[in-house]
């Protein structure tokens, strides 16, 4: 039912400099395979095969691994190495891949909305990669698609964190419907711990409808002068209906050096090996 996922990847990458200064953060390799090829497969897993990438400046290596690369293919046709490239020729064959560019970073809200035209009408996913999320049953995206089916309106992924750590994140108050799922209230983007409606943090997993783009385009720029996503969703939830939802599974914040490291050690250790 909903068929296509947003990456916006346009970002700096600035918590892994001087690594990303030529080259994204979501190449960056945990074990393998570069960080962005797990929340596409995690997506296209979900039936969203339709992958649109918000890029910018820099961002080229994500284009060319979404296609073949001609010359590498060709040399080692027939030997024993042409196995380690099946996993993303699978991949190629089951998505279509489109790109558009922000050309100024002003924020995820915004990003989404450099997103429109390869979106149209209709609900979509949105991963930011990241978040490396991890499960041994059904993928986020798959559990919040399910979910979508029932309920209809945007879900934010959320996740219990350390109350020390709440500023990191987007963060919300709701109503409890039923395990692990909450209508949302109130949602504060990066609050300090004393101002805090909970420790319930958004991570970089959502299914939005398409009227948050109107949203979007009338909501003025927030902190940082960026067009702030939880800004434009608080406004959903108050007009209609935002759900957030408790995942199952693991997510390592792959944005940050410690996150990535555990998440490397956690693939090679229980995926790779
Ligand atoms: P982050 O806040 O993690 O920023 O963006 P960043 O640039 O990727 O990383 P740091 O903090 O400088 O190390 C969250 C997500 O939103 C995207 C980023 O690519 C990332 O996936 N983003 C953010 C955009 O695509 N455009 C923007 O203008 C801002």
């Amino acid at each position: 039912m909903i068929g296509k996922c947003l990456f916006p990847v346009a970002g700096y990458g600035t918590r892994f400099l001087p690594a990303t200064k030529s080259m994204p953060k979501e190449m960056l390799p945990v074990v393998n395979k570069p960080l962005v090829q797990y929340g596409v497969e995690e997506a296209i897993e979900a039936g969203m095969s339709t992958i649109g990438f918000v890029t910018g400046r820099g961002k080229r290596a994500i284009a060319d691994y979404f296609d073949i690369s001609y010359e590498l293919e060709h040399q080692i046709a027939g030997s024993d190495k042409e196995a380690s490239l099946e996993g993303i020729r699978r991949l190629l064959d089951r998505g279509v891949f489109t790109m558009v560019r922000q050309r100024e970073m002003k924020g995820l809200g915004h990003a989404i909305l450099t997103g429109e035209p390869l979106l149209g009408n209709e609900p979509f996913g949105v991963v930011l990669s990241d978040d490396l999320c991890l499960n041994e049953g059904p993928g986020v995206l798959t559990q919040m698609a399910e979910l979508f089916r029932q309920f209809r309106c945007s879900i934010v992924a959320i996740q219990e964190v350390p109350m020390e750590s709440v500023s990191n994140y987007g963060v919300i108050a709701g109503e409890p419907l039923k395990n692990g799922l909450y209508r949302v209230e109130d949602m504060v983007e990066k609050p300090a711990p004393q101002d805090a409606p909970s420790n319930l943090a958004i991570i970089g997993r959502y299914i939005l409808t398409p009227d948050i783009f109107d949203i979007i385009r009338e909501t003025p720029p927030g902190k940082n002068d960026e067009v702030q996503l939880t800004d434009t969703l608080l406004t959903q939830a108050e007009r209609g209906c935002v759900l957030a939802y408790k995942f199952e599974g693991r997510r390592f914040d792959c944005g940050s050096v410690s996150g990535y490291i555990e998440a490397v050690n956690f693939v090679y250790e229980n995926v790779y090996l």
